[in-house]
Protein backbone atom coordinates (compact mmCIF):
# COMPACT_ATOMS: atom_id res chain seq x y z
CA UNK A 1 0.00 0.00 0.00
CA UNK A 2 1.66 3.27 -0.71
CA UNK A 3 1.65 5.49 2.65
CA UNK A 4 -0.33 8.19 2.67
CA UNK A 5 1.47 11.91 1.72
CA UNK A 6 1.26 12.83 5.23
CA UNK A 7 3.43 9.73 6.91
CA UNK A 8 5.77 10.77 4.13
CA UNK A 9 5.72 14.39 4.98
CA UNK A 10 6.05 13.46 8.53
CA UNK A 11 8.92 11.48 8.08
CA UNK A 12 10.74 13.78 6.32
CA UNK A 13 9.87 16.41 8.90
CA UNK A 14 11.92 14.03 11.24
CA UNK A 15 14.76 13.75 9.01
CA UNK A 16 14.56 17.65 8.85
CA UNK A 17 14.42 18.04 12.81
CA UNK A 18 18.28 15.27 12.76
CA UNK A 19 19.97 17.66 10.45
CA UNK A 20 18.70 20.78 11.17
CA UNK A 21 17.87 22.10 8.13
CA UNK A 22 15.52 21.68 5.37
CA UNK A 23 16.37 18.26 3.31
CA UNK A 24 17.82 18.90 -0.45
CA UNK A 25 17.46 16.45 -2.68
CA UNK A 26 19.34 15.90 -6.34
CA UNK A 27 17.50 13.86 -8.68
CA UNK A 28 20.46 12.99 -11.81
CA UNK A 29 19.06 11.79 -15.00
CA UNK A 30 21.33 9.54 -17.25
CA UNK A 31 19.53 8.53 -21.10
CA UNK A 32 16.19 9.13 -22.62
CA UNK A 33 13.53 11.33 -22.87
CA UNK A 34 11.37 8.40 -21.23
CA UNK A 35 14.11 8.28 -18.44
CA UNK A 36 13.66 12.54 -17.98
CA UNK A 37 10.13 12.00 -17.70
CA UNK A 38 10.45 9.50 -14.80
CA UNK A 39 12.52 11.77 -13.36
CA UNK A 40 10.04 14.57 -13.32
CA UNK A 41 8.17 11.91 -11.27
CA UNK A 42 10.66 11.44 -8.61
CA UNK A 43 11.09 14.84 -7.96
CA UNK A 44 7.14 15.60 -7.38
CA UNK A 45 7.27 12.96 -4.92
CA UNK A 46 10.00 14.37 -3.50
CA UNK A 47 8.85 18.02 -3.31
CA UNK A 48 5.62 16.44 -1.77
CA UNK A 49 7.40 14.90 0.93
CA UNK A 50 8.68 18.72 2.09
CA UNK A 51 12.29 18.24 0.19
CA UNK A 52 13.89 21.03 -1.56
CA UNK A 53 14.92 20.19 -5.03
CA UNK A 54 18.34 21.20 -5.97
CA UNK A 55 21.13 20.47 -9.26
CA UNK A 56 23.98 19.79 -6.51
CA UNK A 57 25.13 16.44 -5.92
CA UNK A 58 26.04 17.16 -2.43
CA UNK A 59 22.51 17.54 -1.31
CA UNK A 60 20.91 15.36 1.48
CA UNK A 61 19.09 12.61 -0.85
CA UNK A 62 20.47 11.86 -4.23
CA UNK A 63 19.07 9.64 -6.56
CA UNK A 64 20.28 8.39 -10.15
CA UNK A 65 18.07 7.79 -12.55
CA UNK A 66 20.30 5.43 -14.36
CA UNK A 67 20.48 3.97 -18.16
CA UNK A 68 21.54 0.86 -19.61
CA UNK A 69 20.93 1.00 -23.27
CA UNK A 70 25.12 1.02 -24.04
CA UNK A 71 27.86 0.13 -21.50
CA UNK A 72 29.62 3.32 -21.16
CA UNK A 73 26.48 4.22 -20.08
CA UNK A 74 26.91 2.31 -16.85
CA UNK A 75 30.47 3.35 -16.75
CA UNK A 76 29.85 6.60 -16.12
CA UNK A 77 27.47 6.49 -13.84
CA UNK A 78 29.73 3.97 -11.56
CA UNK A 79 32.33 6.83 -12.17
CA UNK A 80 30.22 9.57 -10.32
CA UNK A 81 28.92 7.25 -7.38
CA UNK A 82 32.65 7.19 -6.49
CA UNK A 83 32.05 11.21 -6.04
CA UNK A 84 28.91 10.36 -4.14
CA UNK A 85 31.00 8.27 -1.54
CA UNK A 86 32.87 10.74 -0.71
CA UNK A 87 30.34 14.06 0.00
CA UNK A 88 28.83 11.07 2.26
CA UNK A 89 31.91 10.55 4.06
CA UNK A 90 31.17 14.28 4.92
CA UNK A 91 27.89 13.76 5.82
CA UNK A 92 26.81 10.61 6.77
CA UNK A 93 23.47 11.47 7.15
CA UNK A 94 23.24 11.58 3.34
CA UNK A 95 20.72 8.99 1.90
CA UNK A 96 21.47 7.88 -1.63
CA UNK A 97 19.46 5.84 -4.23
CA UNK A 98 19.65 4.60 -7.53
CA UNK A 99 16.96 3.39 -9.82
CA UNK A 100 16.06 2.99 -13.60
CA UNK A 101 16.78 0.95 -16.34
CA UNK A 102 20.51 -0.46 -15.12
CA UNK A 103 18.60 -1.41 -12.16
CA UNK A 104 15.96 -3.12 -13.45
CA UNK A 105 18.57 -6.07 -15.35
CA UNK A 106 18.74 -9.14 -13.76
CA UNK A 107 21.34 -9.22 -10.98
CA UNK A 108 22.09 -5.45 -10.81
CA UNK A 109 20.55 -4.96 -7.47
CA UNK A 110 22.57 -7.82 -5.70
CA UNK A 111 25.92 -6.37 -7.52
CA UNK A 112 24.97 -2.80 -5.92
CA UNK A 113 24.71 -4.20 -2.10
CA UNK A 114 27.79 -6.16 -2.30
CA UNK A 115 29.78 -3.57 -4.30
CA UNK A 116 28.36 -0.59 -3.41
CA UNK A 117 27.47 -1.15 0.44
CA UNK A 118 26.77 3.25 0.96
CA UNK A 119 23.90 3.46 -1.38
CA UNK A 120 20.69 3.22 0.40
CA UNK A 121 17.65 2.88 -2.13
CA UNK A 122 17.34 0.82 -5.18
CA UNK A 123 14.44 -0.07 -7.40
CA UNK A 124 14.11 -0.66 -11.03
CA UNK A 125 11.68 0.66 -13.83
CA UNK A 126 8.47 -1.73 -12.87
CA UNK A 127 8.23 -0.30 -9.57
CA UNK A 128 8.48 3.08 -10.16
CA UNK A 129 4.93 3.43 -8.74
CA UNK A 130 6.54 2.18 -5.25
CA UNK A 131 8.88 5.18 -4.77
CA UNK A 132 6.63 7.51 -2.25
CA UNK A 133 6.69 4.41 -0.41
CA UNK A 134 9.92 3.23 -0.80
CA UNK A 135 11.09 6.30 -0.05
CA UNK A 136 8.89 6.01 3.63
CA UNK A 137 10.84 3.03 4.13
CA UNK A 138 14.51 4.41 3.74
CA UNK A 139 13.67 7.76 5.84
CA UNK A 140 12.47 5.55 8.86
CA UNK A 141 15.31 3.25 8.72
CA UNK A 142 17.71 6.14 8.11
CA UNK A 143 16.01 7.81 11.56
CA UNK A 144 17.20 5.51 13.32
CA UNK A 145 20.99 6.47 13.17
CA UNK A 146 21.61 9.81 10.99
CA UNK A 147 25.66 9.81 12.17
CA UNK A 148 26.13 6.13 10.48
CA UNK A 149 26.50 6.64 6.75
CA UNK A 150 25.59 2.90 5.88
CA UNK A 151 22.17 1.55 6.61
CA UNK A 152 21.69 -1.90 8.62
CA UNK A 153 19.48 -2.69 5.35
CA UNK A 154 19.92 -1.21 2.50
CA UNK A 155 16.28 -0.90 0.88
CA UNK A 156 16.08 -2.60 -2.29
CA UNK A 157 13.05 -3.72 -4.30
CA UNK A 158 13.44 -4.78 -7.79
CA UNK A 159 10.34 -6.65 -9.62
CA UNK A 160 9.76 -8.87 -12.49
CA UNK A 161 6.21 -7.90 -13.26
CA UNK A 162 6.03 -4.44 -15.88
CA UNK A 163 2.19 -4.56 -15.52
CA UNK A 164 1.74 -1.25 -13.01
CA UNK A 165 2.46 2.28 -14.58
CA UNK A 166 3.63 5.28 -12.95
CA UNK A 167 0.28 7.30 -13.35
CA UNK A 168 -0.41 8.37 -10.24
CA UNK A 169 2.48 9.78 -8.80
CA UNK A 170 2.93 13.79 -8.93
CA UNK A 171 5.84 15.45 -11.37
CA UNK A 172 7.58 18.92 -11.47
CA UNK A 173 8.05 19.91 -14.68
CA UNK A 174 11.92 20.85 -16.09
CA UNK A 175 9.73 23.71 -17.86
CA UNK A 176 6.68 25.49 -17.60
CA UNK A 177 6.24 25.71 -21.69
CA UNK A 178 6.96 22.09 -23.09
CA UNK A 179 6.17 18.71 -21.36
CA UNK A 180 6.67 14.93 -21.91
CA UNK A 181 3.41 12.69 -22.28
CA UNK A 182 3.95 9.28 -21.82
CA UNK A 183 1.61 7.60 -24.21
CA UNK A 184 2.39 3.62 -23.97
CA UNK A 185 5.72 1.96 -21.84
CA UNK A 186 7.58 -0.98 -22.87
CA UNK A 187 8.83 -2.38 -26.50
CA UNK A 188 8.19 -6.10 -28.22
CA UNK A 189 10.43 -5.28 -31.16
CA UNK A 190 13.58 -7.43 -29.98
CA UNK A 191 16.14 -5.60 -31.86
CA UNK A 192 18.73 -8.02 -31.52
CA UNK A 193 21.46 -5.53 -30.03
CA UNK A 194 19.06 -3.65 -27.76
CA UNK A 195 18.35 -4.01 -23.71
CA UNK A 196 14.85 -2.24 -23.70
CA UNK A 197 12.66 -4.78 -24.20
CA UNK A 198 13.99 -6.15 -21.20
CA UNK A 199 14.26 -3.54 -19.00
CA UNK A 200 10.86 -1.46 -19.81
CA UNK A 201 8.85 -5.07 -20.58
CA UNK A 202 6.68 -5.42 -22.94
CA UNK A 203 4.15 -2.52 -24.54
CA UNK A 204 1.32 -0.60 -22.70
CA UNK A 205 -0.81 1.48 -23.88
CA UNK A 206 -2.35 4.84 -21.82
CA UNK A 207 -5.83 4.51 -22.64
CA UNK A 208 -6.65 7.82 -25.06
CA UNK A 209 -9.23 9.61 -22.44
CA UNK A 210 -6.65 9.67 -19.58
CA UNK A 211 -3.50 10.80 -22.13
CA UNK A 212 -6.11 13.81 -23.38
CA UNK A 213 -7.37 14.90 -19.97
CA UNK A 214 -3.40 14.72 -19.15
CA UNK A 215 -2.84 17.00 -22.03
CA UNK A 216 -5.70 19.28 -21.20
CA UNK A 217 -4.68 19.97 -17.52
CA UNK A 218 -1.19 20.90 -19.34
CA UNK A 219 -2.98 23.10 -21.43
CA UNK A 220 -4.82 24.64 -19.04
CA UNK A 221 -1.60 25.35 -16.75
CA UNK A 222 0.02 27.55 -19.66
CA UNK A 223 1.82 24.59 -21.94
CA UNK A 224 2.28 25.12 -25.39
CA UNK A 225 4.30 22.29 -26.56
CA UNK A 226 4.53 18.69 -25.80
CA UNK A 227 6.35 15.58 -26.88
CA UNK A 228 4.16 12.13 -27.01
CA UNK A 229 7.22 9.69 -25.11
CA UNK A 230 7.20 5.64 -26.31
CA UNK A 231 9.73 3.48 -27.42
CA UNK A 232 7.35 3.20 -30.67
CA UNK A 233 5.00 5.51 -30.75
CA UNK A 234 3.90 3.86 -34.04
CA UNK A 235 2.59 0.74 -32.38
CA UNK A 236 0.25 2.40 -29.78
CA UNK A 237 -2.88 0.81 -28.88
CA UNK A 238 -2.33 -2.26 -30.29
CA UNK A 239 -2.19 -4.30 -27.03
CA UNK A 240 -5.72 -2.30 -26.42
CA UNK A 241 -7.04 -3.96 -29.54
CA UNK A 242 -6.84 -1.05 -32.05
CA UNK A 243 -4.79 -1.31 -35.23
CA UNK A 244 -4.84 2.11 -36.05
CA UNK A 245 -4.19 3.71 -32.98
CA UNK A 246 -1.38 6.46 -32.81
CA UNK A 247 -2.26 8.35 -36.01
CA UNK A 248 -5.63 8.67 -34.73
CA UNK A 249 -4.64 9.56 -31.23
CA UNK A 250 -2.25 12.50 -32.71
CA UNK A 251 -4.96 13.80 -34.99
CA UNK A 252 -7.59 13.92 -31.69
CA UNK A 253 -4.79 15.93 -29.94
CA UNK A 254 -4.10 18.62 -32.61
CA UNK A 255 -7.96 18.56 -32.83
CA UNK A 256 -9.61 18.59 -29.41
CA UNK A 257 -5.95 20.70 -27.54
CA UNK A 258 -4.48 24.27 -28.52
CA UNK A 259 -1.21 23.44 -28.39
CA UNK A 260 1.18 24.95 -30.65
CA UNK A 261 3.57 22.31 -31.07
CA UNK A 262 2.71 18.53 -30.77
CA UNK A 263 5.77 16.18 -31.41
CA UNK A 264 6.39 12.52 -30.32
CA UNK A 265 8.94 10.09 -30.57
CA UNK A 266 10.17 7.43 -31.10
CA UNK A 267 9.06 6.17 -34.27
CA UNK A 268 10.10 2.71 -35.53
CA UNK A 269 10.16 3.17 -39.34
CA UNK A 270 8.19 -0.71 -39.79
CA UNK A 271 5.16 0.48 -38.56
CA UNK A 272 5.05 4.30 -39.54
CA UNK A 273 1.70 4.56 -41.85
CA UNK A 274 0.66 6.62 -44.45
CA UNK A 275 -2.29 7.75 -42.74
CA UNK A 276 0.21 9.13 -40.02
CA UNK A 277 1.94 10.87 -42.62
CA UNK A 278 -1.51 12.15 -43.80
CA UNK A 279 -2.37 13.53 -40.07
CA UNK A 280 1.32 15.16 -40.08
CA UNK A 281 0.56 16.81 -43.25
CA UNK A 282 -2.97 18.21 -42.25
CA UNK A 283 -1.80 20.04 -39.03
CA UNK A 284 0.18 22.71 -38.50
CA UNK A 285 0.47 22.33 -34.68
CA UNK A 286 2.42 18.55 -35.40
CA UNK A 287 5.96 19.50 -35.71
CA UNK A 288 7.77 19.25 -38.99
CA UNK A 289 10.48 16.72 -37.49
CA UNK A 290 10.46 13.15 -37.52
CA UNK A 291 12.92 11.10 -35.84
CA UNK A 292 12.83 7.80 -37.74
CA UNK A 293 15.88 5.62 -36.37
CA UNK A 294 17.73 3.61 -39.35
CA UNK A 295 20.22 1.68 -37.27
CA UNK A 296 21.87 0.32 -40.81
CA UNK A 297 22.02 1.21 -44.05
CA UNK A 298 23.01 -2.25 -45.07
CA UNK A 299 20.42 -5.22 -45.75
CA UNK A 300 22.51 -7.64 -44.33
CA UNK A 301 22.93 -6.00 -41.23
CA UNK A 302 19.27 -4.62 -40.66
CA UNK A 303 18.28 -8.26 -41.12
CA UNK A 304 20.69 -9.56 -38.33
CA UNK A 305 19.57 -6.73 -36.09
CA UNK A 306 16.11 -7.56 -36.39
CA UNK A 307 14.67 -4.45 -37.68
CA UNK A 308 12.47 -5.62 -39.84
CA UNK A 309 12.74 -3.38 -43.25
CA UNK A 310 15.23 -2.74 -45.72
CA UNK A 311 16.86 -0.27 -46.71
CA UNK A 312 14.71 -0.45 -49.98
CA UNK A 313 11.55 -0.12 -47.92
CA UNK A 314 13.01 2.45 -45.71
CA UNK A 315 14.03 5.16 -48.56
CA UNK A 316 10.68 4.19 -49.82
CA UNK A 317 8.99 5.79 -46.49
CA UNK A 318 11.58 8.96 -46.81
CA UNK A 319 10.26 9.40 -50.60
CA UNK A 320 6.94 9.45 -49.09
CA UNK A 321 6.64 11.40 -46.29
CA UNK A 322 8.75 13.72 -48.21
CA UNK A 323 6.24 13.80 -50.60
CA UNK A 324 3.54 14.88 -48.33
CA UNK A 325 5.55 17.36 -45.82
CA UNK A 326 8.56 18.71 -48.34
CA UNK A 327 10.35 21.13 -45.48
CA UNK A 328 10.38 18.36 -43.05
CA UNK A 329 13.45 17.56 -40.77
CA UNK A 330 14.43 14.05 -40.45
CA UNK A 331 16.92 12.54 -37.84
CA UNK A 332 18.19 9.44 -37.31
CA UNK A 333 20.23 6.98 -34.80
CA UNK A 334 22.70 4.90 -36.28
CA UNK A 335 25.08 2.02 -35.35
CA UNK A 336 28.19 0.92 -35.74
CA UNK A 337 30.27 -1.92 -34.85
CA UNK A 338 27.31 -4.22 -34.77
CA UNK A 339 28.63 -8.22 -35.09
CA UNK A 340 29.63 -8.95 -38.43
CA UNK A 341 29.83 -5.53 -39.95
CA UNK A 342 32.35 -5.06 -42.75
CA UNK A 343 33.49 -1.65 -44.48
CA UNK A 344 30.85 -2.68 -47.71
CA UNK A 345 28.25 -2.29 -45.04
CA UNK A 346 29.31 1.23 -43.52
CA UNK A 347 29.54 1.98 -47.38
CA UNK A 348 26.01 1.23 -47.85
CA UNK A 349 24.85 3.30 -44.50
CA UNK A 350 26.79 6.44 -45.72
CA UNK A 351 25.52 6.08 -48.94
CA UNK A 352 22.06 6.22 -47.59
CA UNK A 353 22.68 9.10 -44.80
CA UNK A 354 23.37 11.06 -48.35
CA UNK A 355 20.99 9.76 -50.46
CA UNK A 356 18.06 10.83 -47.41
CA UNK A 357 20.18 13.69 -46.14
CA UNK A 358 19.61 13.27 -42.48
CA UNK A 359 19.13 16.80 -40.64
CA UNK A 360 21.27 14.96 -37.68
CA UNK A 361 21.94 11.78 -36.90
CA UNK A 362 23.12 10.23 -33.35
CA UNK A 363 25.56 7.89 -33.87
CA UNK A 364 26.82 5.25 -31.61
CA UNK A 365 29.50 2.43 -31.21
CA UNK A 366 28.09 -0.87 -31.23
CA UNK A 367 27.97 -2.25 -27.47
CA UNK A 368 27.35 -5.39 -26.34
CA UNK A 369 24.21 -5.96 -23.88
CA UNK A 370 24.48 -9.53 -21.77
CA UNK A 371 21.32 -11.56 -22.53
CA UNK A 372 20.28 -9.65 -26.30
CA UNK A 373 20.74 -12.07 -29.54
CA UNK A 374 23.50 -10.17 -30.75
CA UNK A 375 26.04 -10.21 -27.66
CA UNK A 376 26.53 -13.51 -28.17
CA UNK A 377 27.27 -13.52 -32.12
CA UNK A 378 30.50 -14.80 -33.03
CA UNK A 379 31.56 -12.45 -35.55
CA UNK A 380 32.10 -9.15 -33.08
CA UNK A 381 34.17 -6.29 -34.60
CA UNK A 382 37.17 -4.79 -33.09
CA UNK A 383 36.94 -1.78 -31.54
CA UNK A 384 39.89 -0.01 -33.97
CA UNK A 385 37.93 -1.54 -37.02
CA UNK A 386 34.99 0.01 -35.24
CA UNK A 387 35.99 3.38 -34.72
CA UNK A 388 37.61 3.88 -38.28
CA UNK A 389 34.39 3.35 -39.75
CA UNK A 390 32.67 5.31 -37.11
CA UNK A 391 34.78 8.73 -38.25
CA UNK A 392 33.64 7.84 -41.93
CA UNK A 393 30.32 7.64 -41.14
CA UNK A 394 30.46 10.89 -38.87
CA UNK A 395 32.07 13.16 -41.75
CA UNK A 396 28.98 12.43 -43.55
CA UNK A 397 26.64 13.07 -41.35
CA UNK A 398 28.29 16.19 -40.57
CA UNK A 399 28.22 17.01 -44.49
CA UNK A 400 24.31 16.41 -45.16
CA UNK A 401 23.46 18.36 -41.26
CA UNK A 402 25.67 21.34 -42.63
CA UNK A 403 23.49 21.26 -46.20
CA UNK A 404 20.41 20.67 -44.78
CA UNK A 405 20.83 23.58 -42.14
CA UNK A 406 21.24 25.79 -44.72
CA UNK A 407 17.72 25.92 -46.57
CA UNK A 408 16.77 28.39 -43.72
CA UNK A 409 19.17 31.28 -44.27
CA UNK A 410 17.29 34.25 -45.10
CA UNK A 411 14.02 32.43 -44.25
CA UNK A 412 11.60 33.63 -41.58
CA UNK A 413 11.19 31.18 -38.87
CA UNK A 414 9.09 30.41 -35.42
CA UNK A 415 10.85 30.08 -32.58
CA UNK A 416 9.92 29.21 -29.63
CA UNK A 417 12.25 30.63 -26.66
CA UNK A 418 13.33 28.18 -24.85
CA UNK A 419 16.71 29.76 -22.63
CA UNK A 420 18.60 32.68 -21.94
CA UNK A 421 21.93 32.31 -24.18
CA UNK A 422 24.21 31.09 -21.68
CA UNK A 423 27.21 32.15 -24.06
CA UNK A 424 25.94 35.71 -25.07
CA UNK A 425 24.76 38.26 -22.49
CA UNK A 426 21.38 39.68 -23.79
CA UNK A 427 20.59 36.74 -26.34
CA UNK A 428 17.80 34.05 -25.89
CA UNK A 429 17.87 30.92 -27.53
CA UNK A 430 14.73 29.33 -29.58
CA UNK A 431 13.75 26.22 -31.08
CA UNK A 432 12.04 26.12 -34.69
CA UNK A 433 9.53 23.30 -35.21
CA UNK A 434 12.13 21.34 -37.00
CA UNK A 435 13.97 20.90 -33.73
CA UNK A 436 16.41 23.38 -34.91
CA UNK A 437 18.34 26.01 -32.39
CA UNK A 438 18.13 29.28 -33.25
CA UNK A 439 20.25 32.42 -30.90
CA UNK A 440 19.38 35.97 -31.44
CA UNK A 441 19.10 38.89 -29.05
CA UNK A 442 16.46 38.94 -26.75
CA UNK A 443 15.31 39.41 -23.07
CA UNK A 444 14.61 36.77 -20.68
CA UNK A 445 10.84 37.35 -20.49
CA UNK A 446 11.04 36.11 -24.30
CA UNK A 447 11.36 32.34 -22.82
CA UNK A 448 7.92 30.65 -23.71
CA UNK A 449 6.97 32.62 -25.79
CA UNK A 450 6.53 31.66 -30.21
CA UNK A 451 8.44 34.67 -31.84
CA UNK A 452 9.08 35.10 -35.98
CA UNK A 453 12.82 35.49 -36.11
CA UNK A 454 14.06 36.17 -39.55
CA UNK A 455 17.65 33.83 -40.49
CA UNK A 456 20.76 35.99 -40.72
CA UNK A 457 23.09 32.69 -41.05
CA UNK A 458 23.82 29.17 -40.66
CA UNK A 459 26.04 27.70 -38.58
CA UNK A 460 25.95 23.83 -39.33
CA UNK A 461 24.24 22.73 -36.23
CA UNK A 462 22.20 25.96 -35.40
CA UNK A 463 21.32 29.33 -36.78
CA UNK A 464 21.63 33.16 -36.02
CA UNK A 465 18.97 35.35 -36.12
CA UNK A 466 16.97 38.90 -35.54
CA UNK A 467 13.90 38.78 -34.10
CA UNK A 468 11.07 39.80 -35.88
CA UNK A 469 9.48 42.75 -34.76
CA UNK A 470 5.48 42.90 -35.19
CA UNK A 471 2.76 45.45 -35.33
CA UNK A 472 1.83 46.18 -31.33
CA UNK A 473 5.41 44.83 -30.16
N1 LIG B 1 24.79 -0.39 -28.78
C1 LIG B 1 24.83 0.82 -29.37
N2 LIG B 1 23.75 1.58 -29.56
C2 LIG B 1 22.56 1.09 -29.14
N3 LIG B 1 21.32 1.61 -29.20
C3 LIG B 1 20.47 0.74 -28.63
N4 LIG B 1 21.14 -0.35 -28.21
C4 LIG B 1 22.44 -0.15 -28.52
C5 LIG B 1 23.62 -0.92 -28.34
N5 LIG B 1 23.61 -2.11 -27.78
C6 LIG B 1 21.02 2.89 -29.85
C7 LIG B 1 20.05 2.72 -31.01
C8 LIG B 1 18.79 3.32 -30.48
C9 LIG B 1 19.33 4.39 -29.54
C10 LIG B 1 18.36 4.90 -28.55
O1 LIG B 1 20.40 3.75 -28.91
O2 LIG B 1 20.53 3.46 -32.10
O3 LIG B 1 17.96 3.86 -31.49
FE1 LIG C 1 15.29 -1.14 -28.65
FE2 LIG C 1 14.42 -1.80 -31.10
FE3 LIG C 1 12.64 -1.44 -29.07
FE4 LIG C 1 13.94 0.67 -30.11
S1 LIG C 1 12.49 -0.63 -31.22
S2 LIG C 1 13.64 0.21 -27.91
S3 LIG C 1 15.96 -0.19 -30.61
S4 LIG C 1 14.21 -3.05 -29.23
Amino acid sequence: MMPEKEVLKNLTERYADQIRHRPTACVVTFGCQMNARDSEKLRGVLQGAGFELTEDEKADFVIYNTCTVRENANTRVFGRLGRLKNYKKKNPAMILGICGCMMQEKGAAEDVRTRLPFVDLVFGTFNLDRFPHLLALVLSEKLQDCSSAALAEPVIEVIDDEKRNPEELPSVRTFPFKAGVNIMYGCNNFCSYCIVPYVRGRERSRGEEDILKEIQGLCADGVKEIMLLGQNVNSYGRDLGHETGFPELLDRIARETDLARIRFMTSHPKDLSDRLISVMAEHDSICSHLHLPVQSGSNRILKRMNRQYTREKYLDLVGRIRAAIPDISLTTDIIVGFPGETADDVQDTIDLVREVGFDNAFTFLYSKRTGTPAASMPDQVDPDTASVHFNRLLEAVHETALERCGRFAGRTVKALVEDVNRHQEGWVTGRLEHNLLIHFPGKRELIGECVDVDVKESRGFYLIGDRRETFGD
